[in-house]
């Protein structure tokens, strides 16, 4: 099933969410429908919150992106449930980053360009990985919402007024996007 997209306005997307409990019904069902609503709206990455489940969970799927440069992006499909990131490394680097729930919107942001992380799949096995370059940046893009925070918290004050009617007009329901969305 497709799921509609929260959209910025929304509470659950400014909600700390909760860890995912071992018997959380049907994660594999729940994990596939996930990639389904992120595949149809063109995304690369989408946290629970987006379709207003209060959870600890993202997926990741840089498949579409894979080329001759960037060959590792091929098997670059991630169900990332109870997230910790273990390790921030030193270096960032700065790129532009959108958000599903923030349509039309498109900001420079900087991240590391490595993380450790442990995390569990939709099957409850455990992983521990290194994410670097831009699976780095999913990564950290999508742990944020798991604490409630958007990628337009890490933009500058002036970046952010540049935006503000176009968040305005979200946060009162106002959103022109191709796919489906939850509004207030
Ligand atoms: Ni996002």
């Amino acid at each position: 099933m497709i799921y509609p997209i929260y959209v910025y306005g929304m509470q659950v997307l400014r909600k700390v969410a909760q860890p995912v409990p071992a018997d959380y019904p049907e994660l594999p069902q729940l994990a596939d429908d996930m990639f389904k609503t992120m595949y149809h709206a063109d995304g690369v990455g989408l946290a629970a919150p987006q379709i207003g489940l209060s959870i600890r969970m993202f997926v990741i799927d840089l498949s579409v992106m894979a080329d001759e440069k960037h060959p590792e992006f091929k098997d670059a499909k991630r169900v990332f449930i109870n997230p910790e990131i273990l390790e921030v490394g030193p270096e960032t680097k700065t790129q532009d980053e959108g958000c599903l729930s923030l349509p039309g919107i498109n900001e420079s942001v900087k991240r590391s360009t490595m993380v450790r992380v442990k995390y569990f799949d939709e099957n409850w096995n455990e992983h521990e990985e290194v994410f670097t370059d831009f699976f780095a940046k999913a990564v950290q893009h999508e742990y944020e919402h798991l604490d409630g925070k958007l990628f337009i918290d890490n933009i500058s004050p002036v970046r952010r007024t540049m935006n503000r009617s176009r968040l305005h007009n979200m946060q009162k329901g106002k959103v022109n996007c191709r796919y489906n969305v939850k509004t207030v």
